[in-house]
């Protein structure tokens, strides 16, 4: 593979932003869409043919001697939050991009159709709405989740749909049946600081974090800030401290099993300095690979909401917007990577994710691997996200290794699957 040219690449997806400090590509964008339209011309001038299904993921096939067999799938999103960074979800699109492209230097072909899919709308950053493609793909998708989205310009998903000609009312048939893939894999940042701190080249993910979340709509009473005594308030925003800290302990008491939760939103109206807040709409995230220990920082959620309510005399109202459980991905595919991880010679660790990712949903049609690379200083969701090329090759190299392997590398003349060389 051409390192050199895989860092091209992620530069060359990555010109395809709104102005900021970081990356800023949001799900259902001119610039995102650009950018997937861009990936498709790549992809067909490899050679592959490439669709759009109707909520908007692209996904690029490349024959196998074999076209009945199922495809071994892999790829990732390039879709960002706010000021993002380079890598999130976009250095596993550019490394499926590099995949293919030194599969037909070298002509090497696969038994197995390959099926490189760049998910859409896997951050929630824009619609509070995360993995929404392969969702659709996985037929874990519903009506009710996604019929009123909205983003915080008041744009309905289904007015940004159109816009780009895709078709919410057709999610349905963006399902594929259990078997239609072999196997799906995806290379990641690991956006954490383990495998920096370990100096261990690849991270093997054995289980994804579920997320749940809450929309909280605080209701205070609005009143001059200058007239109005201490005991009189009704203060939207100091119930929506409160209730924020009260999660934040709840957190760290169950810290053994890494459980964590996070107030990413909170807007106080009216927003003003000289007026007490009367209304805030805050946004929750829970997360966790233990269901029990997640189960208790949400027991501790309500019980906040139900004292401050009494506390303060405010009126909050919470509605779950998402309930994902917990995934132990493929003990098969784990030690499979394993195997290739020590036929390379690269150190690996075993590890959770504690971030969402597409790989996820997958799991519900096919196995799924899950490769991480390190971060540095761990950071992610932020400008300064980073990881070298040194420490991207290792990754490529092993997710390139494992798709081969799955997808059997074929004779051209006899016909007939060859072990890797
Ligand atoms: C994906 O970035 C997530 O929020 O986990
Ligand atoms: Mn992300
Ligand atoms: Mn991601």
């Amino acid at each position: 593979m051409d390192f050199k040219r895989l860092e091209q690449t992620l530069k060359n997806i990555n010109s395809f932003s709104e102005a900021g400090e970081g990356i800023n590509r949001l799900a259902y964008t001119d610039e995102e869409r650009q950018a997937a339209d861009e990936i498709g011309e790549i992809c067909k001038k490899e050679g592959m043919s490439v669709k759009y299904d109707s909520v908007g993921n692209l996904i690029a096939r490349r024959e196998g001697t074999h076209p009945e067999l199922p495809a071994v799938a892999f790829g990732s999103h390039i879709d960002s939050v706010y000021e993002a960074g380079a890598y999130d979800g976009t250095l596993g699109v550019a490394a499926a991009i590099e995949i293919i492209r030194s599969l037909n230097e070298a002509k090497i072909q696969t038994e197995h159709p390959l099926e490189l899919i760049v998910f859409a709308c896997e951050e929630s950053a824009r619609f509070s709405f995360s993995t929404l493609g392969s969702k659709a793909i996985a037929g874990l998708l519903k009506k009710e989740d996604i019929a009123d989205l909205q983003d915080k310009d008041g744009i309905f998903l289904r007015d940004a749909f159109q816009k780009y000609k895709l078709h919410l009312d057709k999610f349905g048939e963006v399902k594929q049946r259990k078997g239609a893939y072999k196997a799906f894999f995806e290379l990641h940042v690991e956006q954490g600081p383990v495998l920096e701190e370990k100096n261990i080249p690849i991270g093997i993910v054995t289980g994804i974090a579920g997320a749940t979340r809450f929309q909280l709509n605080i209701e205070g009473e609005a009143s001059h800030s200058g007239t109005t005594p201490m005991g009189y308030r009704k203060d939207a925003f100091l119930g929506a401290a409160e209730i924020a800290l009260a999660i934040e302990k709840a957190a760290k008491a169950e810290k053994s099993v890494g459980t964590v939760a996070t107030v990413g939103v909170c807007d106080v109206e009216p927003g003003a300095m000289n007026v007490i807040p009367g209304r805030v709409k805050m946004q929750v995230d829970i997360r966790g690979i233990s269901e029990a220990s997640k189960k208790m920082v949400i027991q501790k959620l309500f019980q906040s909401i139900k004292d401050t309510e009494e506390k303060r005399g405010l009126i909050i109202h919470h509605t779950r917007t998402n309930d994902q459980a917990p995934v132990v991905l493929s003990e098969e595919v784990i030690q499979e990577l394993s195997k290739t991880c020590d036929e390379n010679e690269y150190a690996y660790q075993l590890m959770p994710s504690g971030a969402g990712h597409d790989a996820m949903n997958m799991t519900n049609l096919c196995p799924v691997g899950l490769i991480f690379i390190p971060s540095e200083k761990g950071l992610s969701h932020n400008p300064k996200e980073y990881s070298s090329i040194e420490q991207i090759a290792p990754g490529a190299t092993i997710l390139k290794q494992e798709i081969l392997k799955w997808a059997g590398v074929a004779d051209r003349t006899a016909d007939k699957i060859q072990s890797l060389p």
